[in-house]
């Protein structure tokens, strides 16, 4: 019999705290290990390779954790590097051992949002230009049109604790608006970086009224639940007891300063060796 493992919650930096949050929300009774390659971070404007070699060192590390199941909460690895792992890398390595991002469950319901099926994205250059988003959109709704948009001052802005400075509402306008000039009947904004809900309030203040801005961490935590009803046979290697356990690539200090914000609560963060 296999031992038991945490469910595994990768990002970049702090952003997937976002979507660790409502996953602990939702689903309780598991153990859950975040790591954060801080030391690595942004992703958001590397180039495919690298983003493929930092993620998948990332859950190797998970996987030496004795995870069996990792969520890369993260749209830019998502974007980058989830495909290749789950078709190339997991089949030769880690046949029994599972992958799943944050971009096909958000846009398997992102279409049930627009009543104008204009959808705009906001995300990472990354990410934009992946066109991970039009492309998975257009599978479960033809119809819609989507309109991308990336914002690559907003992480760092994050991560430097600058967001909710008077000075941040340059970018988030610039932004806001550059997308609204690609198509005006936009009535849904997904925030496709899982660093952005800590823009929210600003980013509501400068999109146009009526305008619904869809964040990922529910959407992300309700899939999970979903799946693990619908797998028995990984659901049953995710250990119980209800601990998580933090983990960053670069000064736990930092980390524990930086990931409250984020988390909501405090945090005690340990040094992961990737
Ligand atoms: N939080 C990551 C995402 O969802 C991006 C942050 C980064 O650029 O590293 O795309």
């Amino acid at each position: 019999m296999q031992t038991q493992g945490s469910i595994g919650v990768f990002d970049s930096g702090y952003g997937g705290l976002t979507v660790l949050k409502e996953i602990v929300k939702q689903l309780p009774q598991y153990n859950y290990i975040y790591l954060g390659d801080n030391a690595r971070a942004p992703y958001g404007n590397r180039s495919f390779e690298t983003v493929h070699q930092y993620t998948q060192e990332c859950v190797e590390w998970f996987f030496n954790q004795g995870c069996h199941l990792v969520v890369l909460a993260c749209n830019t690895a998502s974007a980058k590097a989830l495909r290749t792992i789950q078709q190339n890398y997991l089949p030769a390595h880690h046949p029994n051992k599972r992958v799943l991002g944050v971009i096909r469950p958000t846009t398997e319901v992102i279409g049930n949002f627009t009543e104008s099926n204009h959808i705009g994205i906001l995300a990472t250059t990354g990410t934009v230009q992946s066109n991970s988003y039009p492309i998975e959109i257009h599978k479960f709704y033809p119809n819609v049109q989507v309109h991308q948009q990336a914002c690559p001052m907003w992480v760092p802005l994050i991560e430097n604790n600058e967001h909710h400075k008077k000075g941040a509402d340059f970018f988030v306008k610039e932004y806001i608006n550059e997308l609204d000039k690609q198509n005006p009947s936009i009535d849904t904004i997904l925030l496709a970086c899982t660093h952005y809900p800590l823009l929210l309030d600003k980013i509501k203040e400068h999109t146009p009224i009526g305008t619904k801005i869809i964040t990922q961490g529910e959407i992300v935590a309700s899939s999970l639940k979903d799946y693990l009803q619908r797998h028995h046979e990984i659901e049953s290697l995710c250990s119980k007891g209800s601990d998580v356990d933090f983990y960053t690539t670069d000064s736990t200090e930092d980390f524990d300063k930086h990931a409250a914000f984020f988390y909501g609560e405090a945090i005690h963060s340990k040094l992961a060796k990737v």
